[in-house]
């Protein structure tokens, strides 16, 4: 006998005042931009700050939320729901590379060099495995910064007391493919930095990651290879220590749909019936045009029926699952607003 469980609710704010650190992950075209920005948004309520992150020079989020691509400085991206505000960042391994000496070793001169001689081309020099590290070390900076931190002259984030900067850090993360890889921060490094600051900033990232703080979320679509990368990720990183937030089905149907599909389902679709029907409220067939009706009707109780096993594999991650409609008329600023309500709707709360 097997017993249902209740998947664990997802806790969508940190507690004592902390930031939650949520990143969204998923099969490269799923909707992880359109979801991140949705998210954001809808953990944006209530007068509450939150940073949407994008990393390496992607640009998705200023594409989804139609605003001037991002950059290395934090810019006001976007209205929460109910009044907060969503703030914009592009995290970049050159830029986070300068800032990181800056602060570490205070490299005045050397670090206006570096910037000078491009950090963009200079971030092609940077080993792979310290590029994550960089690039994680601004995203643990920004979860981590007080306000203290943006009074003039204050000692930047080093007032345990004063309040975060952001209320919630949300991270366009890369793909299902590599997310695993980009999370396992220490591991990357073995072999390259044994001691030292990077591998000391790779085991604070490592802490955050695998803190209560941190959460991921996997956005998938109910067809065969999202879904089953998306089990495959949730398990493996679940396997990594990580937690796993919610599953959210991207670009589902129209519910109007599945019921039209699932009363035809009920009937034979057979051209022999469907023509003096159609014929009794004038409509003039021809038995190609019934033979296709019956065909496309075949298809779609198919796809249902696809549709109804894929959902009924993600329910079976246990994990919270969240849904999220396709929306004709595709993404852009309203479409985030419509999709961060729906999220609210089933309990995104910030
Ligand atoms: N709910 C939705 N309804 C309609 N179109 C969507 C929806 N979510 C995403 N899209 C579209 O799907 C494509 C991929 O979305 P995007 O967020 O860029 O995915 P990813 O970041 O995973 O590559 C884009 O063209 C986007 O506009
Ligand atoms: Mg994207």
């Amino acid at each position: 006998m097997t017993t249902a469980r209740e998947p664990r609710a997802v806790a969508w704010h940190g507690t004592n005042g902390a930031p939650r650190l949520h990143i969204v992950t998923g099969k490269g075209g799923t909707g992880k931009t359109t979801v991140a920005a949705a998210l954001a948004t809808a953990l944006a309520g209530e007068g509450r700050r939150v940073l949407l992150v994008e990393t390496e020079e992607r640009q998705g989020i200023s594409q989804v939320l139609d605003v001037a691509p991002l950059g290395t400085e934090e810019t006001e991206v976007a209205t929460g729901l109910d009044g907060g505000a969503v703030w914009g960042l592009s995290i970049e391994a050159g830029a986070a590379l300068v800032e990181y000496l800056r602060l570490f070793y205070r490299l005045g001169m050397a670090g206006d060099l570096l910037q000078k001689m491009g950090a963009i081309e200079f971030a092609t020099t940077i080993a792979p495995g310290v590029r994550d590290v960089l690039i994680g070390g601004k995203i643990y900076e920004s979860v981590r910064r007080t306000t203290a931190g943006r009074a003039p002259g204050a000692r930047r984030g080093r007032d345990p007391d004063a309040p975060p900067a952001y209320d919630a850090v949300v991270l366009d993360a890369p793909p299902t493919g590599r997310i695993g890889r980009f999370l396992d921060v220490t591991g990357q490094l073995a072999d390259l930095a044994k001691v030292g600051p990077i591998r000391n900033q790779a085991d604070a990232i490592r802490g955050l990651l695998h803190s209560g703080t941190t959460v991921v979320h996997v956005v998938t679509l109910l067809e065969q290879l999202p879904v089953q990368e998306t089990l495959d990720a949730v398990r493996d990183l679940a396997a990594d220590g990580l937690r796993i937030g919610a599953i959210v089905v991207n670009q589902a149907r129209d519910d109007s749909v599945r019921s039209t599909v699932d009363v035809v389902a009920t009937q034979e679709p057979d051209p022999a019936r469907m023509g003096p029907q159609l014929e009794s409220v004038g409509i003039r067939t021809t038995p190609a045009m019934l033979e296709g009706l019956a065909l496309t009707a075949a298809e779609a109780v198919e796809r249902r029926d696809l549709e109804l096993s894929l959902e009924d594999a993600v329910a079976g991650a246990g994990r919270p699952v969240l849904t999220l409609p396709h929306l004709p008329e595709g993404v852009g600023p309203d479409a985030v607003w419509r999709l961060a309500a729906e999220l609210a709707d089933q309990g995104v709360r910030p």
